[in-house]
């Protein structure tokens, strides 16, 4: 950390109106990011910062870089934000294939996962904490189990998290679940600096019948903190949910007050009548998983109407057992083209508004507004330099388009967080990226052995 310069760059601000600087500078003091905006004059220093052009932030007299990074040919950009995940999912990545979603949870993942010790969670978060980092995400939102030994892993990556202990209300084991989801939020709310925040994670609606989501809903109230759930991922779930009380999932919660508190909903790909407005007036933040919900064979989220409607949209990979990786320009991509598609309309879901689902409108999801998603002085300084000299990005005519129909995880040249480096010029500067490869290989294999023998 310290007073970095970037400098020369194409600089995607993200921000409300859509800036663009090309070439641009951005300037990060510390954690937060200073400037941003037409390159600074820099020789003898930058005392005439943000006197032209439509910069924005003023450097102190004097001000002078301790570090110029030199952005030529590179893309500068929000860090991407992952607004659904089950990180330690890794260890699964492969391990269930081509099955609907209910063989496959029932029947492979949730076996597995009993057999998943603590310290296997922690090796599989670190993992997926180096596919984020490499790929340019610099924020997740994750739902799981053993979640102290996420935080400790969230903690020693430099990463933001948004971090849920995943609750199954039908479960015997639902108490203690929630017992302790709510010593999680004692312990790590706010914690490594104020990167951990933490949610109630009620895993869904099938799963938590509604005198358990309302104990849920009542220590999240008491504690300050929202809910991280999953919403009309299958069409069976909703039909039964119809079938048996008359109302779709998203009325039955209405009904119940869930919406009152601040709702992260990952999926939402079935939807009635009517569910959209309750979503639009309630707050509640959308996370699209483009990628799982087409693997799982359950669809494809109504992103363009949810938007037209004033939902918040972000976007997430689910775990890298559904996925089955973690690199969110893939999901961008895809989740543009796929409402093209669906739509008959190449004007849905335009470059523009898909950067937006996964940075600006992702901080939203995270309850993270106005301290990162976007290049702007004050926020924190999380951020991403993307390479744009490839022959794959050559040329740049359109930087949002280049961003989000032809650059890969693998572009990716810097990641910071909080104005900390955590990846650089392949290099990983918080995590032991050999060590983190072997432990997870061999972890797996002893998964794969108390299974019996390979298939
Ligand atoms: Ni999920």
């Amino acid at each position: 950390m310290g007073r970095i310069l970037i400098t020369g760059g194409t600089v995607i601000t993200a921000d409300e109106e859509g800036r663009v600087f090309a070439p641009g500078d951005v300037a990060v003091d510390g954690e937060v990011i200073v400037y941003v905006g037409p390159p600074l004059a820099r020789e003898g220093a930058v005392e005439d910062a943000g006197a032209a052009g439509p910069a924005s932030g003023t450097l102190p007299a004097g001000w002078r870089p301790e570090r110029i990074i030199a952005a030529q040919g590179r893309l500068v950009l929000p860090g991407l934000i992952n607004a659904h995940t089950h990180a330690a999912m890794t260890l699964l990545r492969g391990y269930a294939e081509d099955l609907p979603l209910m063989v496959w949870l029932q029947e492979k993942i949730f076996p597995a996962e009993a057999r998943l010790t603590e310290e296997d969670i922690y090796w599989g978060t670190l993992l997926a904490q180096l596919e984020m980092i490499r790929s340019g995400t610099t924020a997740f939102a994750d739902m799981y189990f053993g979640m102290a030994m996420v935080a400790r892993a969230v903690e020693e990556s430099g990463l933001r998290a948004s971090l849920a202990r995943g609750l199954i209300g039908i479960s015997s084991e639902g108490e203690r679940a929630l017992e302790e989801a709510v010593s999680l939020v004692r312990s790590w709310h706010g914690a490594a600096g104020g990167r951990i925040r933490c949610l109630l994670g009620p895993h869904a609606p099938y799963t938590c019948p509604p005198a358990y989501l309302k104990k849920v809903m009542a220590e999240a109230s008491k504690l300050g903190v929202g809910l991280h759930i999953h919403l009309a991922e299958t069409r069976e779930e909703c039909e039964e949910s119809r079938k048996s009380t008359g109302k779709s999932q998203i009325e039955n919660l209405e009904e119940l007050g869930f919406f009152e508190l601040p709702v992260l909903a990952a999926h939402c790909v079935h939807l009635e009548p009517g569910d959209r407005e309750i979503l639009a007036r309630r707050g509640v933040a959308v996370a699209h998983n483009p990628t799982s919900n087409l693997k799982l064979g359950n669809g494809i989220a109504p992103v363009a109407e949810l938007l037209e409607a004033g939902v918040t949209v972000a976007l997430g990979t689910d775990g890298a057992a559904s996925n089955n990786d973690l690199d969110l320009f893939e999901e961008l991509r895809l989740a543009a083209l796929l409402q093209k598609g669906r739509t008959g309309d190449p004007a849905a879901l335009p470059a523009a508004q898909a950067v937006s689902l996964a940075t600006r409108m992702g901080a939203q999801a995270l309850g993270l507004a106005g301290v990162v998603g976007e290049l702007a002085p004050g926020r924190q300084a999380d951020l991403i330099l993307v390479r744009a000299d490839s022959p794959r990005l050559t040329p740049v005519h359109d930087p949002l388009a280049a961003v989000v129909y032809a650059a890969h995880g693998d572009d990716v040249e810097l990641t910071m967080v909080a104005g900390r480096v955590l990846y650089e010029g392949g290099r990983f500067l918080t995590l032991d990226e050999e060590r983190i490869r072997r432990e997870v290989e061999r972890r797996a294999a002893r998964l794969r052995g108390l299974e019996g023998p390979a298939r």
